[in-house]
C-alpha cells in the first residue's frame, strides 16, 4: 500500500497573489487566501469568501492568518535557468569582448583558479546570497570542472535553502587556454564521482545536472559518455548552443560529420525532456523542431546575448515553435545577477526585433513603389511574409510568466515550482510596491496590474521583504546570534 501521510496546515496568508498559469500569463488574485503545510507544499488557494469553511476544515486559528498590507502581494519566486557561479567572481567586468576571446581572456583564467576551495568557497557564498535576494528561489547552475568545489556550491545552496541544479563543468578539449581543462577519462570518472556524492548527500532541493560546456570545449566520445551518464542516473542536462555565429564556425569545423549543432549534441544523446539549453540566438526551424520533438528547452539570455553581442533570441518564434523556454541570467556574460534585470532584457530584445521588422517592411515598401514608378507593377520578391505582418512585442505578463512557469517548464519542475497551483511547493517573493515604485500612492490607488508592470519595470531587491521557499522563509537570511 501507499504510503499516505497526512500534511497539516502550518501558515495561512491573507492578500493578493500574482503567478502564471498555462492559460493566463498573468493572474492577479485579489482577496485571496493561502495555505501551506508542513511539508512546504500549498494546501490551498482560494478566495477569502471561503476563510472560514477552510479554517474550520483544517483546524486553524483565524488569529494566526498572516494578512498582507495594502502595499503588498505574493509572486512565485524566479527561476535562472542559465547562471555560472565562479563569473560571479568578475561580473559586469570584461565586456568588451566578444565570445569566444570572453571565455579565452577572462573566463577560463577565473574558472581554473576554483581548484583552490576557499576562492570557491567565498565566491559560492556570495552568489547564494546574492541570487536569493534578488527573488531566484531556483537556479540552474555551472560551477568549474573541479568537483570538490562544485561539491561546495551545493551544500551552500542548501545551507541557504535555495532550490538548485549544480553542474560539474566537463571539458576535455580547450585550444585556446589549454591549461584548462581535463582528460576525458578524468571527466567521466569525477562526474561519477560528482554524482554519487551528490547522492549520498540526500539534498532535497539540491540536484546535479550533466554539464558539458559546449560542442567546442568537448571531444565526440565526452559527450557520448555524458550522453550514457545521464540516462544511466536519470539526470538532467545541460550546455550552451548556438550562441554567436563564430561559435557555430567553429562547431561544424571541429564536428565535420553533423549537419547543424543540434546534431552534435542529439546524435550524442544530450537532447532530452531534461535539457536545458543555453542561448539559441541562432537556432534554424529545423533545429527547434527537433528541441520540440526531445522535450528540451532554452534559456534565453538576453543580458549576455546583447553583452557579448552574439545575437538576438527571437523569443515569439520560440513560443510559436512549441518549444519549452525559460530565462536566466547567464552572470557573468549577463551582468545582472536579477532575473528583473532578464525580464526586461527580454522585453527590449523583443522590441528590437520588432524594429527590425518594421524597418525591413519600410524599405521593402520603398523597393515597391520604386518598382511601380519604373515598371507598373511590383514583384512579390519584396513583400514581407504574413508572419512578420502580426508580429508581436512580448508583453510583460509573457516576460514575467517565462521567469517563472516557464523556467519550471524548461527545467521540467512544474510538477513542483513554477505557480501557485495547489500541492505545488511554496516558493514565492513577498513584494512590497511602497514607497520607491508607488510613487502617487497619496493622490490615486492604482489597479495591481499596473504595479506589478512597475515591479517588473522598476523594482530590485529592496522590494522583495521576503523569499520563500518550499514554505520556508529563506530571505532575510536567519540571523547567527
Ligand atoms: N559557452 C561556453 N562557455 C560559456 C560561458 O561560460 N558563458 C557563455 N555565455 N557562453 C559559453
Ligand atoms: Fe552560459
Amino acid at each position: 500500500w501507499p504510503l499516505i501521510t497526512m500534511d497539516t496546515l502550518q501558515r495561512v496568508f491573507k492578500g493578493t497573489f500574482v503567478h502564471s498559469t498555462r492559460s493566463c500569463a498573468m493572474e492577479v488574485l485579489e482577496h485571496h487566501i493561502l495555505g501551506v503545510g508542513t511539508s512546504g507544499k500549498i494546501l490551498f488557494l482560494e478566495s477569502d469568501q471561503e476563510q472560514e469553511n477552510l479554517l474550520q476544515k483544517w483546524g486553524f486559528e483565524e488569529s494566526k492568518i498572516e494578512e498582507l498590507s495594502q502595499n503588498e502581494f505574493f509572486m512565485p519566486g524566479m527561476i535562472d535557468t542559465h547562471i555560472h557561479a565562479p563569473q560571479y567572481a568578475f561580473v559586469g567586468s570584461g565586456m568588451d569582448k566578444p565570445l569566444l576571446q570572453w571565455l579565452e581572456f577572462t573566463t577560463f583564467p577565473t574558472e581554473e583558479t576554483f581548484s583552490n576551495l576557499d576562492i570557491a568557497e567565498n565566491v559560492y557564498r556570495g552568489v547564494v546570497q546574492r541570487t536569493l535576494m534578488n527573488g531566484t528561489t531556483t537556479a540552474c547552475y555551472f560551477a568549474t570542472i573541479h568537483t570538490d568545489s562544485s561539491l561546495i556550491l551545493a551544500d551552500i545552496a542548501h545551507q541557504y535553502g535555495q532550490r538548485a541544479f549544480i553542474g560539474k563543468v566537463c571539458m576535455d578539449s580547450n585550444e585556446t587556454y589549454p591549461k584548462y581543462i581535463e582528460s576525458s577519462e578524468e571527466s567521466i570518472f569525477e562526474t561519477e564521482r560528482f554524482i554519487e556524492a551528490m547522492e549520498n548527500k540526500k539534498y532535497n532541493r539540491v540536484k546535479p545536472i550533466i554539464t558539458p560546456r559546449f560542442a567546442i570545449s568537448c571531444s565526440e566520445k565526452l559527450l557520448n559518455e555524458l550522453g550514457d551518464l545521464a540516462d544511466k542516473f536519470q539526470l538532467h542536462i545541460q550546455s550552451h548552443i548556438s550562441e554567436s555565429v563564430d561559435e557555430i564556425a567553429e562547431v561544424m569545423r571541429l564536428f565535420p560529420g553533423y549537419n547543424s549543432y543540434t546534431e552534435v549534441y542529439d546524435r550524442n544523446k544530450l537532447l532530452t525532456s531534461k535539457t536545458v539549453m543555453a542561448h539559441g540566438c541562432h537556432l534554424t526551424d529545423e533545429e527547434l523542431s527537433i528541441f520540440r520533438r526531445k522535450g528540451a528547452a532554452i534559456s534565453h539570455c538576453p543580458n549576455s546575448n546583447i553583452s557579448l553581442c552574439s545575437g538576438h533570441l527571437d523569443v515569439q518564434n520560440v513560443l510559436k515553435q512549441k518549444v519549452k523556454l525559460g530565462l536566466g541570467t547567464d552572470v557573468a556574460g549577463g551582468y545582472s545577477v536579477s532575473m528583473l534585470d532578464a525580464i526586461r532584457k527580454a522585453i527590449e530584445t523583443s522590441k528590437i526585433i520588432f524594429m527590425e521588422k518594421q524597418k525591413r517592411k519600410q524599405e521593402n515598401k520603398t523597393l515597391d513603389q520604386n518598382e511601380i514608378a519604373q515598371n507598373g507593377i511590383a514583384s512579390d520578391l519584396n513583400s514581407v511574409n504574413d508572419t512578420d505582418h502580426d508580429y508581436k512585442v512580448l508583453s510583460n505578463q509573457e516576460a514575467f510568466r517565462l521567469a517563472t512557469l516557464g523556467g519550471s517548464e524548461a527545467l521540467n519542475i512544474d510538477h513542483i515550482t513554477g505557480n501557485f497551483e495547489v500541492n505545488k511547493e511554496f516558493d514565492a517573493l513577498l513584494i512590497s510596491t511602497a514607497p520607491e515604485i508607488r510613487a502617487h500612492e497619496n493622490l490615486f490607488e492604482i489597479p495591481t496590474e499596473d504595479a506589478v508592470q512597475r515591479f517588473l519595470f522598476l523594482g530590485d531587491d529592496r522590494n522583495i521583504k521576503a523569499v520563500y521557499v518550499a514554505g520556508r522563509c529563506v530571505v532575510p537570511f536567519p540571523r547567527n546570534d
